[in-house]
């Protein structure tokens, strides 16, 4: 054995190296200082537990995203070996042309022509969600407003039944914590997908599903593995980018005051919001080949961690980049990742918070968050997905 072998892998030459746990509970619940740390330490950094480079700036970030080439998906996008090998091919876990199978049935059905129709049921549901919060006064911004639109919103998108749908959100946010390293929350997070994709499939094979709906159609084409594509990274993500809206314009009133005097801000507002808080953490890469990035060389077989919350605040990017400005517009952020595995519900994802923000600049003159309820504000403990797991709070209403 080599002395290589017998210490594992090792970090390539001049690179950077930090022993930091980016999965211990406070780490996740406040990552952002020690994301500035490792930005400082240079654009790639290794990680010396789990043995793994990771990259923190903006450039390189967005670089690795836009390079499937020599920045596979195909060996897996989990940080775990495990994970890698038991998730198996999907749209995540694949290089064009196979990716292409996955990706095209699904942008058929997620394209802004395909979505326009259904845009006025998405406002309904949204004004629907925003007047019984208002009328409510205080309510938790996640449980009672956010999971409960956005579940909605998907499942009836779909076609999902009514009963137990509301199963979903808990385990496709169980289920996300199989993207993480070999760890107590990914054990769980296995049983969940599985849970996820029994209940899935049972719902197509049972013939649950409403007809001519999203999820009704993909069964019928010989598709039902793509019906967790709503089920599981459709719902989650979105809750946390709206849990994170509302924190954000409860501690800055001013900027609601902005978007409420001026609607057309609502998108740049979003952006703004998943630029501060991007629901997905990481997922990663697998170099095809030696790489040099910004002079660091990643050699052929290693697994690179992309850390997206961490470049959508790169100050080598972003001006003072903690600050929360609505009408900083930042179109580039790579909250929805890049390249073509861009999130392929982005317009959905827009379409549901846009509506959702409007309904509740028409009702809300003022978030509070509730400081006084025991359950929160409480930040989710989760390997992959980074936003609120309580957050209560009262509402002025307009
Ligand atoms: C604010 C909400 C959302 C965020 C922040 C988000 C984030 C992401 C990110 C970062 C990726 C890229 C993965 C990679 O780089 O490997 C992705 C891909 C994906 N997202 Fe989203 N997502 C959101 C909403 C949705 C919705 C509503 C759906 C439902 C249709 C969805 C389904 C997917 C799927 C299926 C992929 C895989 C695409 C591919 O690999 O080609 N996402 N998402």
């Amino acid at each position: 054995m080599t002395g290589r072998e017998m210490s594992g892998p090792l970090p390539p030459a001049g690179c950077p190296v930090s022993d930091v746990d980016l999965w211990s509970d406070a780490v996740l619940t406040d990552p952002f200082p020690t994301y500035r740390a490792l930005r400082d330490l240079g654009p790639v950094v290794w990680l010396s537990g789990p043995a793994m480079l990771a990259v923190p700036r903006f450039q390189p970030v967005r670089s690795i995203l836009s390079d499937w080439q020599r920045f596979s998906s195909a060996d897996g996008v989990a940080v775990g070996d495990g994970a890698n090998r038991m998730m198996g091919e999907s749209i995540l876990t694949s290089d064009p042309p196979v990716h292409d199978r996955y990706r095209k049935p699904l942008m058929d059905q997620l394209s802004p022509n395909a979505l326009a129709a259904m845009v006025p049921e998405v406002e309904a549901t949204a004004v629907r969600f925003a007047s019984a919060a208002v009328e409510a006064g205080r309510f938790d911004a996640v449980a009672d407003l956010a999971r409960p639109y956005s579940l909605t919103v998907v499942a009836d998108l779909i076609g999902l039944p009514s009963e137990g749908r509301e199963h979903y959100p808990a385990l496709a946010e169980r289920a996300f914590n199989v993207m993480g390293p070999a760890n107590e929350r990914s054990a769980d997070g296995f049983a969940a997908l599985l849970e996820l994709r029994t209940r899935t499939n049972e719902a197509c094979r049972a013939g649950q599903l409403a007809a001519g709906r999203r999820a009704d159609q993909l069964c019928h084409m010989g598709r039902a593995d793509l019906v967790g594509a709503y089920t599981w990274p459709g719902i989650d993500t979105t809750v946390n980018a709206l849990g994170a809206a509302v924190a954000l314009f409860a501690r800055h009133p001013d900027q609601w005051a902005r978007v409420r005097a001026d609607r057309s801000l609502i998108p740049s507002a979003f952006n703004e919001v998943l630029r501060l808080h991007s629901p997905v953490h990481y997922f990663t890469r697998v170099a095809t080949e030696p790489v040099d990035v910004e002079g660091v060389a990643i050699a052929e077989g290693s697994r690179v961690l992309v850390m997206y919350g961490s470049a959508n605040r790169d100050e080598r990017r972003f001006g003072d980049p903690d600050r929360f400005d609505v009408t900083r517009n930042p179109t580039e952020q790579l909250a929805f990742g890049r390249g073509v595995h861009l999130c392929v519900g982005i317009n959905l994802a827009r379409i549901e918070a846009h509506s959702l923000l409007a309904a509740l600049a028409d009702r809300v003159t003022r978030f509070e968050i509730d400081g006084a309820d025991p359950s929160g504000p409480q930040w989710l403990v989760n390997n992959t997905l980074h936003g609120f797991e309580h957050l209560p709070v009262r509402v002025v209403a307009a």
